[in-house]
């Protein structure tokens, strides 16, 4: 590890470097290595240096004229700021506006393998998880699949362009098919769209909200700088709310009922959305660099990977090794590397593990290194 740069991880108090004991390398969380905007640290600064800790909302107020010009500017999405609302994070906005939207007992569609707490969010609230598994040749949806699975009592579905932790891009031709099956089973889709900012190759992001049809109306569009600037910590997130009954259900709740991020988030969130343009296209430069390594590494390798489109996140089958049984476990006790288990995105991954490659080379270099010896 870089010295300068491995002391900052190891100070810093973050859970991916702070989880596991020092000989482990993590490639586990998805929070990146690398330092966030200097003008993220710079609008931080300014609030301890002038100990401005009262309250104070000149940020959160500015956060959804933030995100809506962060978005017209990056992806070309025509967002009205009243039809958008902040959150504390993004789960907790997929969380509300699923809640609002369903009865106990009601099905909400996910595409497994999938960011793990949307299984978790379904299964807490009571509500019924109908989970209908992308298929594994392509990650793609499989249609018929999806449009057989819903019965009367199915509401939701949640959906998530860029996938984590494929790395898939569903395509024009598959989002006009989902729309159909959407359109035709009247059901209101929650669009996690937090790793947008983050599509190599120029590859344009599709925001599922500017597609044909009715489906605009019936999407909920949730954005966050957490992925993008590596801001986990900021805890925001802005909604983009077509779905008229959506912002009703919001407005006829109790004025703080929903909460407020805090004005450190928010004013990071700002910054970053703000001037972070340069910093981001840097930083997508040194992940490409490095998911192009990742994928080499494994290429003549009986580890099998598909090129991430987006992300920084390599979705690694194991299968065809000899540690194909929880992987995770195997490469944490034997080769100190900390990925996340496959398992815990959908039943089927259990050959599965997802490594996080937004790091600097040379940690990058041993990571890689250690998963080839192991196995
Ligand atoms: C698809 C997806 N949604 C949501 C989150 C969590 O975002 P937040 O911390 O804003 O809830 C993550 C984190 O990695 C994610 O990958």
């Amino acid at each position: 590890m870089p010295s300068e740069e491995g002391s900052r991880l190891r100070s810093i108090k973050g859970m991916k470097w702070t989880k596991y004991p020092h000989d482990v390398l993590p490639a586990f969380v998805a929070d990146m290595d690398f330092e966030p905007p200097q003008k993220v640290s710079e609008a931080l600064e300014d609030m301890v240096r002038f100990r401005d800790f009262g309250y104070r909302f000149v940020d959160i107020d500015g956060l959804i004229p933030a995100w809506v010009n962060w978005q017209k500017a990056q992806h070309g999405l025509e967002v009205p700021e009243e039809d958008c609302k902040i959150f504390t994070s993004s789960i907790h906005a997929l969380e509300a506006v699923m809640v609002l939207n369903t009865q106990p007992g009601e099905g909400v569609v996910l595409f497994s393998p999938v960011y793990h707490p949307f299984a978790t969010a379904v299964s807490q609230s009571g509500r019924r998880l109908v989970d209908v598994p992308l298929r594994e040749s392509d990650w793609k949806i499989d249609m018929d699949r999806f449009r057989d699975s819903i019965d009367g009592g199915t509401r939701v579905v949640l959906f998530c362009q860029p996938h984590n932790p494929t790395g898939h891009l569903f395509s024009q031709t598959e989002i006009r098919d989902f729309a159909e099956v959407v359109i035709e089973k009247d059901l209101l889709v929650i669009s996690d769209e937090i790793w947008a900012d983050l599509i190599f190759d120029e590859i344009p992001h599709q925001p599922l909200g500017t597609h044909q049809n009715n489906l605009r109306e019936r999407t909920v569009t949730i954005g966050s700088a957490s992925k993008s600037f590596n801001l986990a910590g900021a805890r925001c997130s802005v909604a983009y709310i077509d779905h008229f009954a959506t912002r009703e259900k919001i407005d006829a709740l109790p004025e703080h009922f929903l909460g407020q991020p805090s004005s450190f988030g928010a004013a990071a969130t700002v910054a970053a959305w703000t001037f972070g343009e340069n910093w981001l296209n840097e930083t997508k430069e040194k992940l490409k660099i490095n998911r192009d390594y990742v994928y080499g590494q494994f290429l003549n390798s009986s580890v099998n990977m598909d090129l991430p489109k987006a992300t920084y996140l390599a979705w690694l089958n194991f299968s065809e090794t000899m540690i194909r049984e929880n992987p995770s476990k195997h490469l944490l006790e034997d080769a100190k590397v900390a990925l996340e288990p496959g398992s815990k995105f959908g039943s089927q991954s259990s050959s599965f593990a997802r490594l996080n490659f937004a790091t600097e080379p040379e940690i990058l270099e041993q990571v890689i290194e250690r998963i080839l010896s192991a196995i």
